[in-house]
């Protein structure tokens, strides 16, 4: 009977002691929707909600590298985690750890969401290629574009592009077609440069794109801007219509005011006169 009583005291004890290091570390929210974006292998990852009276520490765990730690009690809903991701090859997750500013985080394992893994060479968009200069002479197109360059960087600080990262991985594809028509082609290069046979006295338009043909997914990269020739344009192709409008209005105004202004000026010329000879009159 008294062991009884004992045994219900200490379980009513342990009951308000359990409440009690409940209410100083209360059930934080845990981090919903996290979300890896990637181009040109900047990483950022990002989550929800808002977090308010606690903060977010991220943790990125390598399968291989030890687990690093960013954005430490941030009150963001995200966390460049580029520079912990160096070594692309390897899948990394993410730990979005709910904390309190209390020192009890030291001692407890606070709560915290798992992102998806993320590989940054199989994932990460390939952004727009630049184009540098083209020409199109006779019947041969020429483009010359840039690789995009990435965050990180070579040992002599100058920045890697995504082909020092891809090599043999990355080509490029240049889609192309007669300007005012839909029917596109396409050419695929490894190098910096597009050589094209197109027909000499047509205007073509043109954009590329990097690609990892052994990717599964996200293959294709971002579109470059779309840029055409102009071989072969008269002028009103080159400045368009409005151009001829307004120097058409501009010459109208400059003809009239040299038929009109005479006219004004002589007819004030004959008032003055006019007016001149009046006092005379009055005499
Ligand atoms: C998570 O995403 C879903 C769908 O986009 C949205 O309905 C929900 O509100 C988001 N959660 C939070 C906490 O914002
Ligand atoms: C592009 O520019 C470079 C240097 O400015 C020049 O050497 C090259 O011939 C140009 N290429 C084309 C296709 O115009
Ligand atoms: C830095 O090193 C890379 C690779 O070794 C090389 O391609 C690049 O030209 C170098 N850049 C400078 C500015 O020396
Ligand atoms: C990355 O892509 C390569 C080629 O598709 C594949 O062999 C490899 O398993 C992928 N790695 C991961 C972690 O998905």
């Amino acid at each position: 009977m008294l062991r009884a009583v004992a045994g219900g005291r200490a379980l009513l004890l342990s009951a308000l002691l359990c409440r009690l290091a409940a209410a100083d570390n209360p059930e934080l929210p845990t981090a919903v929707n996290i979300t890896w974006s990637s181009i040109n292998f900047k990483t950022i990852l990002r989550w929800q909600p808002k977090p308010s009276g606690y903060f977010y520490t991220v943790e990125i765990l390598g399968k291989t590298s030890d687990t690093k730690k960013k954005c430490i009690r941030t009150e963001e809903t995200e966390c460049d985690v580029t520079d912990v991701l160096k070594n692309v090859k390897e899948t990394y997750t993410a730990h979005i750890l709910s904390v309190t500013s209390s020192r009890m985080d030291n001692f407890e394992e606070p709560p915290y969401a798992v992102s998806e893994e993320f590989t940054p060479y199989n994932q990460t968009v390939l952004g727009k290629p630049e184009i540098q200069n083209y020409t199109q002479k006779g019947s041969k197109l020429n483009v010359v574009f840039q690789d995009p360059l990435t965050p990180y960087t070579f040992p002599n600080g100058s920045f890697q592009s995504i082909r020092d990262i891809f090599q043999h991985d990355l080509e490029y594809r240049l889609y192309y077609w007669k300007d005012q028509s839909s029917g596109k082609k396409d050419a695929t290069t490894k190098s910096h440069t597009f050589e094209l046979s197109v027909d000499s006295s047509k205007n073509y338009c043109f954009y590329i794109q990097g690609i990892i043909p052994s990717r599964r997914e996200n293959r294709n990269g971002q579109e470059s801007v779309v840029l055409c020739t102009s071989v072969g344009r008269n002028i009103l192709d080159e400045y368009g219509a409005e151009v001829f409008i307004i120097i058409a209005v501009i010459a109208i105004v400059v003809i009239t005011l040299a038929i009109v202004l005479p006219v004004i000026l002589c007819k004030r010329k004959k008032a003055k006169a006019a007016r001149e000879k009046e006092p005379l009159n009055g005499v």
